[in-house]
């Protein structure tokens, strides 16, 4: 990991390394402050100063970085967050080279788009509880889009955000756990904003939809960022409070996914068909196939058929 940001840095003269060797030798400690302080210097697109003018949170505070180019936000939180990051953090790029999306899949993310992960550092949550961050999560994303004055929004299980059926923001969720106890969680984030479509390949055209198409008018990356900060507070809250009904309730409210007839397909490859008939309290999917027994689906894929 430190090897792969190293490179990525010298290749663009971002840290005063003469050779490989020398990199070895650098203090962890040092290189960790190195990239933070990076992440507050000024970059072209996404104004840092800007995101932190009136940024009223109690969750993240100053610790906010933001990137030019970064392989993950997702990668380089879980860095953070395993080198000591104490806080609950923020890290945003303008650009990923190797975003990375769910299932191991890859995650086009060209400039125009928000690539950031949260990193929180939960004092008391429950292992069983943590995959409804990410359904909170997912809530707090389809409020912020619903905010721009955009009706047609909804939640695909586990956390695929929609417009009009085409593919707008996807969550990546991490969490580290040492025995029953969550060590951090670092929630990826990905929203395609303004980015213009010849940039990404035609599977991403043909199947997502950016906010600029969807509100007919480009709408500044810091400005979304701040709302669904604004979004994913509101709920966190709740999910702090161990009111997980509320969380529930409002993904349901939201759901493109439940009384459709699915193909569902388990990790190591299991697949079947049947109706989504709902979530549970941990947010697994119940679905219930052709002969009448319900199947509880905690993680996988979930093509919906009709
Ligand atoms: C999905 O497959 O739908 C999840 C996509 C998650 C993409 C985001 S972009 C920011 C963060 N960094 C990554 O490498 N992935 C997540």
């Amino acid at each position: 990991m430190k090897n792969e940001i190293v490179n990525l840095l010298i290749k663009e003269n971002k840290i005063p390394v003469e050779s490989v060797d020398e990199i070895a030798t650098i203090d962890i400690g040092e290189f960790v402050s190195t990239i933070k302080e990076l992440g507050t210097v000024k970059t072209d697109y996404i104004s840092r100063e800007k995101l932190m003018k009136d940024l009223n949170s109690d969750l993240f505070e100053d610790n906010v970085y933001v990137y030019k180019e970064v392989l993950s936000t997702n990668t380089l939180a879980k860095f953070f967050a395993e080198q000591g990051e104490v806080k609950n953090s923020i890290v945003i790029s303008e650009k990923q080279t190797k975003g990375r999306g769910r299932l191991g899949k890859t995650w086009e993310s060209p400039l125009g788009g928000i690539w950031l992960s949260l990193i929180i550092k939960p004092d008391d949550i429950e292992q069983s509880k943590a995959s409804l961050i990410t359904l909170a999560t997912g809530v707090a994303v389809a409020n912020t889009i619903r905010s721009f004055n955009i009706d047609d929004v909804e939640i695909k299980w586990p956390n695929d955000i929609l417009i009009g059926g085409k593919k707008i923001s996807g969550i990546l969720t991490e969490a580290t756990a040492t025995l029953n106890t969550i060590k951090y969680i670092v929630i990826g984030v990905g929203i395609d904003v303004n980015f213009e479509t010849e940039n990404v390949s035609d599977d991403v055209q043909e199947l997502s939809i950016s906010l600029k198409e969807a509100s007919g008018k480009k709408i500044e990356e810091v400005v979304v960022i701040k709302k669904f900060l604004e979004e994913f507070e509101k709920i966190f809250k709740e999910f702090e409070n161990k009111n997980y009904e509320s969380v529930l309730k409002q993904w349901r409210q939201q759901s493109y996914s439940i009384g459709k007839y699915a193909h569902i397909t388990e990790p190591f490859d299991t697949s079947f068909d049947g109706y989504i008939i709902g979530i549970n309290k941990e947010g697994a999917l119940i679905v219930e196939t052709a002969d009448g027994s319900l199947q509880k689906v905690i993680s996988g894929e979930c093509k919906i058929k009709k």
